[in-house]
């Protein structure tokens, strides 16, 4: 949530900020602003609204060698220019860019500053008028000054902080949101996350949490905020510019959903050896061997993903797998089996709720897995253990490619440890093929893309509410349906156990109430299939997508036939399709769906 871009250097300051917040939109957007130094004078322009609605606002006279940027996903006070970052302190000296919370900003704004100093409602403003306090009352100097307000901020954040007298400078810390820092030659820089810079370099720098950095074009200083040194290697990011452009796709989401039959093949080529066998490091492998029960913690789609490799992880390891949802569990966690192992599922890798239950099972000293797309991110550091899902950079705020890989790289962790402990049923699991058989069944799906589209204009185009349902595994993917269709067309969507339906929710059908019935397993199919009627009997209009074993002659989308353990994956492909074509079919921005944002780093 929140991105920020930073540079300073020997080139354009305003070119490199503009595209960095283009590549950080996905992170926020509904207001941005850059603030501009080291040219003829100083510029601070902000903008309600995109990265495009900024650039429209800039002269070029907006021009200079040192700058900072951001993108916002408002949490303190509405979308507005005063509330758009960077933010400046009283006298205009000190310029800032944050992204996180501020938890005692009411009580910094009583303690030390005076109460009607303020043009918004942010907690970034009180913390850049409390440094420019501390400099220009105080007489502090801006690395001190900078220092003591940290030492008195408690929340999250990611800082990039300027002083409007000196254009050689950025001062950086971080607690709990991300930051890097980017090196180049004559120039370096700061950002949310290394796309925003993969044009400028590839070389990037980690920082920790509680670590303080200065930056110039020369040289990147980072200490602890004792001013101790710490020494830090960098590390060359395997980003490509083309795999975060979207290249001839209208949106992200369409050429994210249509790259899952390439994610499936590589994840093969990953996690297999050339005989075949699993190739998962060994250490994971015995950590979830001597686990009592897997704990998969996870929010959103992620959480979705683990119910979808619930049943399978069951099945292959022999172990009772119990999800969580993030947010709540930070909180306050349920009694904890004996020898419990923690699976963090994580597109992002930097889900601030998830983070919090990450936080509190290392202090319990408890072993834990990250699955997450994104290397380096602050979850992969933190766990124990980091399995890659390597589906390449998923920009679109709607997750797809992420819940398909984070199930099939479950799977392969699930077969590791079930043929480590000998079981048939692992050993029989032939992983290889049957994900070559998913791949296959999603690439025939992608060619109903049409067909999909139909349906969608007959049956959701106008509807206001909406219903997946589906049993066992079909109620999971039904739950990841409805969040998608949801979060990208507006559509109140519920996904429902199928057989619940009648215990009080079937009250809500009406005539042409669409409700979406999953069909994939053969036990329970006849069941859901006679809820379906019942929502039919009551004026709903029923749409069927059946896995071809199960089809009848009338089903409305067919999925081919694929392993019941990955039954998940294939069957989630219309949905996907379904929620697209809905988003764009109704005029949407389907990739930057309103309110959300792509990483939620607040808690
Ligand atoms: O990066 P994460 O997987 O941890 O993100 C979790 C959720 O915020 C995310 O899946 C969210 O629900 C998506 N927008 C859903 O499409």
């Amino acid at each position: 949530m929140c991105g920020i871009v930073g540079v300073v250097g020997n080139k354009s300051a305003t070119d490199i900020l503009m595209q960095g917040l283009e590549k950080l939109e996905y992170r926020g957007y509904d207001s941005a602003g850059i603030f501009v130094t080291g040219g003829n004078h100083d510029s601070l322009v902000k903008s309600v609204g995109r990265i495009r609605d900024l650039r429209s606002k800039l002269g070029i006279d907006v021009a200079g060698t040192a700058g900072i940027g951001h993108t916002r996903w408002a949490t303190h006070g509405k979308p507005s220019e005063e509330n758009a970052h960077p933010h400046t302190s009283a006298t205009g000296r000190f310029v800032l860019v944050h992204n996180g919370v501020i938890e005692n900003f009411k009580e910094i704004k009583a303690n030390y500053l005076p109460a009607d100093s303020f043009k918004g409602q942010t907690d970034t403003e009180i913390a850049v008028h409390l440094i420019g306090k501390f400099v220009e009352e105080d007489g502090l100097a801006p690395l001190d000054a900078f220092k003591k307000a940290l030492g008195i901020i408690e929340g999250s954040y990611a800082f990039a902080l300027m002083d409007a007298t000196d254009a050689t400078t950025i001062y950086v810390a971080k607690n709990k949101s991300p930051l890097l820092i980017g090196l180049g030659d004559g120039y370096n820089m700061v950002c949310s996350d290394a796309m925003a810079m993969i044009r400028e370099t590839s070389e990037f720098m980690e920082i920790h949490d509680k670590e303080l950095v200065v930056l110039t074009k020369g040289s990147v200083s980072v200490t602890d905020y004792d001013g101790n040194a710490i020494s830090r290697g960098s590390y060359t990011a395997e980003l490509d510019l083309s795999d975060i452009g979207k290249g001839t796709y209208p949106f992200y989401m369409l050429k994210e959903i249509d790259e899952q039959p390439a994610v499936m093949r590589k994840l093969i080529a990953t996690y297999t050896n050339a005989d075949g066998s699993m190739k998962v490091d060994s250490e994971i492998v015995k950590a979830v061997q001597e686990a009592d029960r897997i704990y998969i913690i996870a929010a959103g789609t992620s959480y979705n993903a683990g119910f979808g490799a619930k049943q399978m992880l069951e099945a292959l390891t022999d172990t009772p797998v119990e999800l969580g949802v993030s947010s709540e569990w930070g909180y306050g966690m349920p009694l904890l089996s004996k020898k419990p192992f923690f699976i963090f599922l994580s597109q992002s890798g930097e889900t601030a709720d998830s983070r919090q239950v990450l936080v509190k099972t290392g202090e319990l000293g408890l072993p834990s897995l990250t699955v997450t797309n994104v290397p380096g991110s602050t979850l992969s550091r933190e766990a124990t253990y980091t399995m890659l899902i390597g589906a390449g950079p998923e920009i679109a705020v709607a997750s797809t490619k992420a819940y398909t890989g984070q199930i099939a790289t479950l799977a392969f962790l699930a077969k590791a440890v079930g043929e480590a402990d000998g079981r048939e049923a692992a050993k029989d699991f032939d992983l290889v093929k049957e994900l070559s058989l998913v791949a296959q069944s999603i690439e025939a799906t992608l060619s109903e893309k049409e067909k999909i589209a139909a349906i969608v204009k007959d049956l959701l185009l106008t509807t206001r509410n909406a219903f997946y349902i589906g049993r066992k595994s079909d109620y999971f993917v039904a739950m990841e349906a409805s969040l998608k269709l949801k979060e990208i067309s507006y559509v109140q969507c519920e996904g429902f156990a199928a057989g619940e339906l009648k215990h009080g929710t079937i009250s809500l059908i009406e005539k042409d109430t669409p409700a979406i019935a999953l069909l994939s397993d053969a036990a329970v199919a006849p069941h859901t299939r006679g809820n379906a009627m019942e929502i039919s009997s009551r004026g709903g209009k029923v749409i069927t997508i059946a896995m071809e074993h199960v089809a009848n002659p009338d089903d409305d989308i067919l999925v081919t036939n694929v392993h019941p353990h990955l039954s998940a994956i294939a069957m989630v492909i219309p949905t996907q399709l379904i929620a697209y074509e809905t988003s764009s079919q109704r005029g949407l921005d389907v990739d930057k769906p309103r309110n959300l944002a792509k990483a939620v780093t607040v808690e």
